[in-house]
This record gives structure tokens, C-alpha cells and sequence, in this order.
């Protein structure tokens, strides 16, 4: 495997994380759904989150409500066969971690027996006692603050939270139930740069911010979102660098040209029959079925 100079080969676990929280390193967290994007963002990232956001991102639908345990298990399968150097967490779907504590901790412990690290769950106050049964069984819990895309009927849709004095408050506070639940590391989404900033500024676990400003002690995003290979809108806290959805179909399309005008594929391409057996097969003829 090959880094460059700026890459981080050590394995990523929760006491590396801790340490580089209290030495200021910023984290990098982004999505992989599939060994090719596992292997893609492995030696450049600090995580890879097996994220339900592969529902809207890759199988079709409008949001994340609909992704199964099944489909996040399929997938994070795929990824931790890479066996990723960078932390792994999987992302608990909706209705996953809601029912019952003996549902939530047999759905995030095959998530850990599948290789993940770690799982991630939204929401605050009311889903303490769930991150409490996870840590008191071994199970690190990523928290997930603000736009919780699971919660869209509640919100209204992808609207940044926050911006109330009486929900800003609440998210404070509910970051602070989250730490102290046991949560290893939170992901603030959607808020003002200056909401995530005070979380950041009183927790002594790591913030991780997509749509958050620039305090968070880390940051992720959407694979897909950073290499521009989504269409459509674009949230304004994504950068693309690059134009991944253009570059492909450009090259699928030189490649599509070239079957169409005969010059793929070219000899270099192709095998041959050992010399002399050209003759054998230009001498075949079908033999009468009767
Ligand atoms: O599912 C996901 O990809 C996420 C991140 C964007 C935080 O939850």
C-alpha cells in the first residue's frame, strides 16, 4: 500500500484518537460503502464511517430512513474485508437502535463481530440510555448531534438546527449527556459554526463537524460528495475536489467510442492461439446433427 508524505500509517483506535484530540490534530472522517472506496480513502483518512447515507448516496432512495440492518451489515462486510488501518465505524440505521437495549446491543455487536470498530447513532437526551448499555458492553459509540437526517419528518427536512436559543441550549447539553454517557467522539451537523465551537470548547471528546465551521476537532464528509460524484444539489458545507462524475463519463465515453469505431479492443488486448493452430480452427466445420 502506498501513503504519501502527509498520510498516517499508524492503526487508528480510540486512545490514538484521544491522544491526537489533546494534541490539536485534526481529524479526517469520510464515507466508504464497498472495498473499492474503502481502499480509495484508507491510507489518506483518520475514519471510515460505513455511513447510512448510502441510502441516498448509492441504492436510490430520497433519504436514510429506509436502509436496513441487512443492507449496512452487506456493507460494512465489504469494507472491513479491506481491513482498514483507519478507524471504522458503522452507522446504526433508523429503527436500529430504538426498540429495546437487547435489539440495539445484539444489531451493534454484530456490527463490531463484522469488523467495525465502533458504531454511530443520532440523536441526544433520549438516546443515552441506549449509548449507556452499548459502552457498559464494550461498544465505542460515536454520538451524532443537530441535523440527524433520520429525524427529517421531524425537522421538516435537512434544516440546520440550532439557531434558537432554547435548541442551541439543548444541543449543549445534550453533547455534554452524550460524553458522559460514554460516547467516544460526536458528530455536530448542520449548526452554526459558533454552536459547534462551544461544544468543541467544553467536551474533552473529539467534535466531528460536516456543516459545523471550522472549530470542530475534526471533520467529515460524504466520499461521493468530496470527489463530485453526486448530482444534483449540493448542501452548502460540501467541497468538491474534483469533478469525479464528469471524469468517469468522460473516460467511459472514450472508452465506448472506441468499441464503436473498432479500435478497442487493440492486439495489446487481446490473447492469441499458440502458432500453428490457426489452421486447425480455420479448417473446422460443424458436424451434421444427424
Ligand atoms: O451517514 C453518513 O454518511 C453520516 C455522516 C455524513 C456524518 O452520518
Amino acid at each position: 500500500m502506498s501513503h504519501t508524505s502527509e498520510t498516517v500509517i499508524e492503526r487508528v483506535t480510540l486512545p490514538v484518537l484521544q491522544r491526537w484530540k489533546q494534541e490539536g490534530k485534526r481529524l479526517v472522517m469520510t464515507t466508504a460503502y464497498d472495498a473499492v472506496t474503502a481502499r480509495i480513502a484508507d491510507p489518506i483518512v483518520d475514519m471510515i464511517l460505513v455511513g447510512d447515507s448510502i441510502g441516498n448516496v448509492c441504492l436510490g432512495f430520497d433519504n436514510t430512513l429506509p436502509v436496513s440492518m441487512a443492507m449496512m451489515n452487506h456493507h460494512l462486510e465489504a469494507v472491513a474485508r479491506t481491513r482498514p488501518r483507519a478507524l471504522l465505524v458503522a452507522d446504526m440505521p433508523f429503527l436500529s437502535y430504538h426498540l429495546s437495549p437487547e435489539e440495539t446491543l445484539r444489531n451493534a455487536g454484530g456490527f463490531l463481530q463484522r469488523g467495525a470498530d465502533a458504531v454511530k447513532l443520532e440523536g441526544g437526551a433520549k438516546r443515552v440510555e441506549m449509548v449507556r448499555a452499548l459502552v457498559d458492553c464494550e461498544i465505542p459509540v460515536m454520538g451524532h448531534l443537530g441535523l440527524t437526517p433520520q429525524s427529517i419528518n421531524v425537522m421538516g427536512g435537512f434544516k440546520v438546527q440550532g439557531r434558537k436559543a432554547d435548541d442551541a441550549l439543548r444541543l449543549l447539553d445534550d453533547a455534554h449527556r452524550l460524553q458522559e454517557a460514554g460516547c467516544f467522539a460526536l458528530v455536530l451537523e448542520g449548526i452554526p459554526a459558533e454552536l459547534a465551537a462551544r461544544a468543541t470548547e467544553f467536551l474533552t471528546i473529539p467534535t466531528i463537524g460536516i456543516g459545523g465551521g471550522s472549530r470542530c476537532s475534526g471533520q467529515v464528509l460524504v466520499l461521493h460528495d468530496v470527489l463530485g460524484l453526486t448530482k444534483g444539489h449540493r448542501p452548502r458545507f460540501v467541497r468538491a475536489y474534483t469533478d469525479g462524475y464528469g471524469l468517469l463519463q468522460e473516460a467511459l465515453s472514450r472508452w465506448a467510442a472506441d468499441v464503436r469505431n473498432g479500435t478497442f479492443p487493440g492486439p495489446e488486448e487481446s490473447y492469441r492461439l499458440p502458432e500453428g493452430l490457426g489452421d486447425t480452427i480455420a479448417n473446422w466445420r460443424p458436424s451434421d446433427p444427424s
